[in-house]
């Protein structure tokens, strides 16, 4: 029996391109013009995917999105692709928030098309799209705290300890480190490769991920400064970076950068947890509160945000508490001071998790992902994908 599938769009020439074009690669199609009018024929139609239109009466395509995946019914989990055009890429940013699995910018070559739409119904008869991977980002309060050190472990535990597939990406576009933190050459393939090509998919981002020591796989920052731009001077590709990221890794970490640009804008309102690291000193805290403040204002989830007090046993004058009661906030994590591991760790190019982990910083680390995997739970989106 022919795939069956939904497509809801306001534009009548796009509504129509798509009709024929699905049609032509022997999909059975259904189209709507209004938003709640698609989700009721969602409801009774039973679509193997849903194309929706960013912009629509009733309901646009973020608001249908959101109706589909927080209803009860079986067909929940249907794939759901944005269409948009390139303009709205906050649209798009939304979209993937709210759960849909891929975005169209159109103009879409007809090929284009059926190769996208062949790939998600693929992945769901794999059953990859079961679930979707957690966004971990990570963010230092100011430079120097140990956001790096953290993230990094972080990502090696969750692979190496819990055996979780990891993705770790360096987000600091201009300056990232983890090239030197991980003793790689400065020649490994990078985030540049990918923004350089015409389309972002799962495949050309396969062959760009570096394997680390059969435990993570890296995505790399540029390798000079002035290539960054080319990253961030299209402030989505990052969204749409990780957007395929979270359906190929049960968890992406990701290490970015402090200053607040869209493209950190963007990873922070995509992730499931943002992880701020402080240290207890009264500029962190000073920090720490003007940017709980911000996050408030941006409308990231309170739930979302959880603090991690580095190098806690450290004497600094400011205990836990004293910094739980300067930002109003609880600190959920604690990192202890280990500054011989974390120093030897970075000079030697090999992080503490990758020993045996009976340091401090190893213990820390790993107590610090279980709880986090715990209070995540288990989502594997790409069991299947190696
Ligand atoms: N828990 C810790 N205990 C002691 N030193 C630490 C700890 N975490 C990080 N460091 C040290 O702090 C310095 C800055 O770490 P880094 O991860 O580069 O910070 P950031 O990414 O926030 O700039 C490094 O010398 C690192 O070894
Ligand atoms: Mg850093």
């Amino acid at each position: 029996m022919a795939s069956r599938i939904l497509v809801i769009e306001e534009n009548a020439d796009l509504r129509h391109t798509l009709w024929k074009t699905l049609e032509s690669g022997g999909y059975e199609v259904m189209v709507s013009s209004d938003g709640l009018q698609g989700v009721r024929l969602w409801e009774h139609g039973h679509p193997s995917v849903v194309i929706v239109g960013a912009t629509l009466p009733g309901l646009d395509g973020v608001g249908v999105t959101a109706k589909i995946r927080g209803s009860d019914a079986p067909g929940s989990r249907t794939p759901i692709v944005l269409s948009t055009t390139a303009a709205d890429t906050e649209q798009k940013v939304r979209g993937l928030r709210a759960g849909a699995d891929d975005v169209l910018v159109h103009p879409v070559h007809p090929d284009e098309l059926l190769a996208r739409i062949g790939a998600l119904l693929a992945r769901v008869s794999s059953g990859e799209t079961g679930g979707r991977g957690r966004i971990l980002a990570f963010y230092g309060a100011k430079g120097g705290v140990g956001t790096t050190t953290i993230a990094i472990n972080a990502a090696i535990a969750l692979g190496r300890e819990l055996k979780r597939k990891t993705a770790l990406v360096d987000g600091k576009l201009q300056f990232g480190d983890h090239r030197v933190f991980l003793d790689l050459d400065a020649g490994s393939r990078s985030i540049i490769d990918v923004v350089r090509s015409a389309t972002i998919d799962e495949d050309l981002l396969r062959s760009t991920m570096v394997r680390y020591s059969s435990a993570i796989d890296l995505l790399l920052a540029p390798p000079t400064p002035e290539t960054a731009e080319l990253v961030s001077g299209d402030a989505h590709h990052m969204a749409s970076i990780l957007g395929h990221l979270r359906r190929m890794y049960e968890y992406v970490v990701v290490d970015l950068d402090q200053h607040l640009d869209e493209t950190t804008l963007d990873v922070i309102t995509m992730s499931d947890r943002l992880f701020v690291i402080m240290t207890a000193d009264l500029a962190c805290l000073k920090n720490v509160r003007l940017l709980l403040h911000a996050l408030d204002q941006l409308g990231v989830p309170e739930e979302h945000v959880q603090l991690v007090l580095n190098r806690s046993t450290a004497f600094t004058g400011i205990g836990a508490a004293d910094a739980e009661r300067a930002v109003g906030r609880r600190v959920e994590h604690k990192i202890a001071n280990d500054y011989r591991r974390a120093v030897v760790g970075l000079n030697s190019g090999t992080p503490v998790m990758m020993g045996k982990g009976d340091s401090p910083l190893g213990k820390a680390v790993l107590s610090f992902v279980q709880q986090v995997d715990a209070q995540l739970g288990a989502a594997s989106p790409a069991a299947s994908a190696s």
